[in-house]
């Protein structure tokens, strides 16, 4: 049996050198529009929709309103956002990426997919500020973030609320006593599980081959999710429209990347 390892840190470091002005302003006024509610049930359709508690002066227009003015204000030379296309329709794709690290892979997709609704966790304060500018450089209104632990947003999620969720490259905690940190673990899969429509889906990439047993592993013990792969092609290449991380660049495992897709029956 597994320990209950729910309580255990798996990230490093939340916070390192001082933020550039730039990005220290930014969480200042570009994070409180976007961050997904610290308590409560999470609601995706009102966390795209319904007004945030924008502040004094900011005029009522909601959520939506709130960060296009920030983005207005940031880019006078820009047209004037127009209200997001994510606004008030319940079907779209709803997708998570749990540990972002900068964002770079997480606004790239949400600029791609500008028509899905995109919610990013990580507890480290240099890369929530990272993917602020990044939010900022590209305009993109279809992100919310969660700034610590994506256990405590995937536990306030609904059931079958979300479509995709990536992994990527997650701390790999490589030494045998530090196993029990890895985000990869029983009860995690079984809240992924939870959360996932039929038919959703997740992405995990490693490039430490014991990591990717190990998650291989943990997911073909759970009744609930099915390994897609058919061909070693499968797990050797990225899937299609893939952006790369900087983790992944950075080749800091002792493999190749492996790509690892998980279906939710
Ligand atoms: C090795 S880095 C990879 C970052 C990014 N995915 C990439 O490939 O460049 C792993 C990231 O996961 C984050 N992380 C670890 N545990 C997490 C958790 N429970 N919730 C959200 N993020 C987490 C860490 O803070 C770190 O930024």
């Amino acid at each position: 049996m597994m320990p209950d390892t729910r309580h255990l840190r798996s990230y490093g470091r939340t916070k390192a050198r001082t933020l550039k002005p730039r990005q220290a302003g930014l969480v200042v006024t570009l994070l409180p529009h976007l961050a997904v509610p610290a308590e409560g049930r999470i609601d995706v359709d009102a966390l795209f929709s319904s007004p945030p508690p924008c502040g004094e002066g900011a005029g009522g227009g909601g959520r939506e309103a709130c960060s296009a003015s920030v983005t207005d204000t940031l880019h006078p030379d820009r047209p004037p956002s127009q209200p997001s296309p994510t606004r008030g329709e319940g079907s779209q794709r709803n997708i998570l990426e749990i540990g972002f690290g900068g964002g770079e892979h997480l606004v790239a997709q949400a600029g791609a997919h500008s028509g899905a609704r995109f919610i990013g966790a990580e507890p480290f304060l240099n890369g929530v500020a990272s993917c602020l500018r990044h939010i900022e450089d590209s305009g993109i209104q279809n992100l919310r973030l969660h700034m610590g632990d994506a256990r405590d947003i995937l536990a306030r999620l609904p059931d079958a609320s979300l479509d995709l969720i990536y992994i990527l490259f997650p701390d790999p905690w490589p030494k045998t006593r530090h196993h029990k940190r890895r985000l990869i673990q029983p009860d995690f899969i079984a809240e992924l599980a939870r959360v996932l429509k039929p038919g959703g889906e997740v992405r995990f990439a490693t490039d430490w081959a014991d990591y990717a047993a190990w998650t291989l592993e943990l997911f073909m013990r759970d009744p609930r999710f099915t390994w897609t792969a058919e061909r070693a092609e499968d797990w050797r290449r990225s899937w299609p429209g893939h952006v790369a991380t900087r983790y992944e660049q950075k080749r800091l495992g002792d493999c190749a990347p492996i790509w690892l897709r998980f279906a939710k029956a």
